[in-house]
């Protein structure tokens, strides 16, 4: 008889960069503080983060001199016993991600990422993404089959590839990692001077680590331009919907 694994999810700690100045969306705001569906983004992103259940910490990055009120805004998101820690973000997402790590509580073993713009992943991913990890891989990341045909091109619109798209993956938030993976990825990216590099598991892959992509989610969108408000609140009222039918 084959023998029964346990796989049991040591300390998890959710690390959300939520300092950015949403120029593309322009509402006047840093973007995770902006509100859809009457809850700012970087709220409904703890949510759901929380309520996977196996987050354990939370250290949020937020925009330059809110860290107090950020704290309080969302304090009460938290299930009991869930540590929160809210720190001042860096200059680059990467730089805002590396200030969070540094204050993840010492149990936590693994590290889940995730942009406090895809506020409306879905709890499940987070469990998804954290149980990969757990389930020995040191980095993973939800990915969607890409539908556009995308071109390389150069600095004067020329054309210099065409990649096979079957071969795509967009790429997503949670990224989830062992903790010790994240932190020398990031190490390594100071040592040699990338200090702006768009997602963790890129700086993963720089030091050889192997990323695994596991399936992402249609809902797991990053809120970036003004249509993507527009989605947003036309999913949080289809969820409202499906939640006052159901008995
Ligand atoms: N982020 C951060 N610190 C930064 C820049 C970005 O914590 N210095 C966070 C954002 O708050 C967001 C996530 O990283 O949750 C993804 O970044 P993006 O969608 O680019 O958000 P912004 O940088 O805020 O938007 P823009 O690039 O349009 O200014
Ligand atoms: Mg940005």
């Amino acid at each position: 008889m084959q023998p029964i694994v346990e796989v049991t999810v040591a300390a998890v700690g959710l690390v959300i960069p939520a300092a950015g100045l949403g120029e593309r969306l322009g509402v006047g705001m840093p973007k995770a503080l902006f509100a859809v569906g009457g809850e700012s983004l970087l709220v409904h992103a703890v949510r759901a983060g929380t309520a996977s259940g196996v987050v354990t910490s939370v250290v949020v990055a937020a925009p330059m001199g809110q860290a107090a009120s950020v704290h309080s805004m969302i304090e009460r998101e938290l299930p009991a016993g869930a540590a929160l820690r809210v720190v001042d973000g860096g200059a680059t997402r990467q730089a805002s991600v590396r200030a969070a790590l540094a204050e993840l509580p010492a149990d936590v073993r693994v590290v889940l990422v995730h942009d406090a713009a895809r506020c409306l992943a879905p709890a499940a991913l987070f469990a998804d993404v954290a149980a990969a990890v757990a389930g020995g891989d040191d980095a993973v990341v939800p990915g969607l089959g890409v539908v556009d045909t995308l071109k390389e091109v150069g600095p004067l619109g020329e054309v210099i590839a065409t990649p096979d798209r079957s071969r795509l993956r967009a790429v997503q938030t949670p990224q989830g990692f062992t903790r010790e993976i994240l932190e020398r990825a990031h190490h390594e990216a100071l040592r040699r001077g990338d200090n702006d590099v768009s997602d963790d598991a890129g700086l993963v892959e720089r030091i050889g680590c192997p990323v695994r992509v596991i399936p992402g989610h249609a809902e797991a969108f990053k809120v970036t331009r003004p249509l993507d408000v527009e989605l947003a609140e036309a999913v949080l009222t289809s969820r409202r919907g499906t939640v006052e039918e159901s008995p």
